[in-house]
């Protein structure tokens, strides 16, 4: 069982990921990067793989992952991450934005059956043993990822990653677990769950609701508790287990206080991070940007965190910020 770190575009940076690992350790067996698009015909410049160069990626195994549908410049792509010494690549089949999707990119691609099925190929041609995909049920159905197994099996991906939502969703609303249920043991290759983990009951829950998923994937419930890979990690080597019976729905139980020594640890990671954005970005616009967005999440993780949440927001300059998170308790 892997456990991993997805990729949330503008979150889990470079960065972050390297000053994650930093102040928490790293439990995750890898990452996939934030996508990287497929939009440069011809040479691409490097700047467009800033964040996944490898003196920037830290400890924490990275995977860089593509969005688009161009098989082309996904063999064009994969050649130039090869030059940084990647032999793995994730195609994003999942992005939800209706810009992206109209387009027949992310959530919109697997809506194309000829071309998701040109970029399988083009993916396992130019990565082979290292090409994956991350995938929702569908865009508008639920059903649509279920047609298109007998595709996805002609293909030897590394592993297939299932967030079962359909894009229309977007974030929100119920994981299909039921869905999910359904389809898991239909593919061929190692299925990774991903969708809705905050709590270390979620993760024993699904390993025992579906015994053959070969990983999880943490994204926000990551940032609202940065313990929990640490959490889940432990409790897997500690051998629990899931004992209630197993309902329809991710439990989300709280089991973990979060004591006054874990609330100043997030807090002195949250300052580390604030001052590696400030020594590399420039203005406070795009730092406070970045911190706006952490805490949107890790904010949950204090008691008074919606209210200092607010005055984060509404700050308009680096003094308001720091004044604002200083009463985070
Ligand atoms: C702000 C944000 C940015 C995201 N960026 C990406 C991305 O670049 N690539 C991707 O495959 N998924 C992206 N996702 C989807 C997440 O990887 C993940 O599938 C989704 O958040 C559900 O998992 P979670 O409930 O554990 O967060 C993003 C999600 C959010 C909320």
């Amino acid at each position: 069982m892997r456990l991993s770190l997805a990729p949330l575009r503008g979150l889990t940076v470079a960065t972050y990921r390297t000053c994650y690992a930093e102040y928490f350790g790293n439990s995750y067996d890898y990452t996939v990067a934030p996508f990287i698009p497929l939009t440069t015909a011809g040479r691409i410049q490097p700047k467009l793989l800033k964040d996944i160069f490898p003196e920037v990626c830290g400890t924490m195994h990275t995977v860089p992952q593509v969005i688009g549908k161009e098989p082309d410049r996904l063999i064009e792509m994969a050649n130039a991450m090869k030059e940084y010494g990647y032999n793995e690549l994730n195609l994003n089949c999942g992005c939800p934005w209706k810009f992206v999707a109209k387009k027949g990119r992310g959530s919109g691609l697997p809506e194309n059956p000829e071309l998701f099925e040109a970029m399988l190929a083009a993916g396992v041609q130019v990565m082979p043993g290292g090409f994956s995909i991350k995938i929702r049920l569908g865009r508008k159905s639920i059903d649509t990822l279920e047609s298109l197994i007998p595709i996805i099996n002609k293909y030897p991906l590394q592993e297939i990653i299932i967030h079962p939502r359909t894009g229309e969703q977007m974030y929100e609303g119920d994981v299909f677990l039921n869905k999910f249920a359904e389809i898991v043991d239909s593919f061929a290759m190692p299925v990774v769950y991903n969708g809705d983990i905050k709590t270390v009951s979620d993760a024993l829950y699904l390993l025992k609701r579906f015994p053959k998923l070969a990983g999880l994937m943490l994204g926000r419930g990551a940032f609202e508790d940065p313990f929990l890979p640490g959490d889940i990690a432990a409790a897997l080597v500690a051998g629990e287990e899931y004992s209630e019976p197993i309902g329809d729905t991710l439990p989300h139980k709280q089991t973990l206080p979060h004591t006054k020594e874990r609330k100043q640890q997030v807090i002195d990671f949250a300052n580390a991070l604030y001052q590696r954005y400030s020594d590399e970005l420039f203005g406070p616009a795009p730092i406070l940007g970045r911190m706006k967005e952490f805490w949107e999440y890790t904010a949950t993780y204090f008691g008074n965190g919606a209210d200092i949440l607010r005055k984060v927001q509404r700050s308009k300059t680096l003094d308001e910020y720091e004044h604002a998170v200083k009463l985070f308790n």
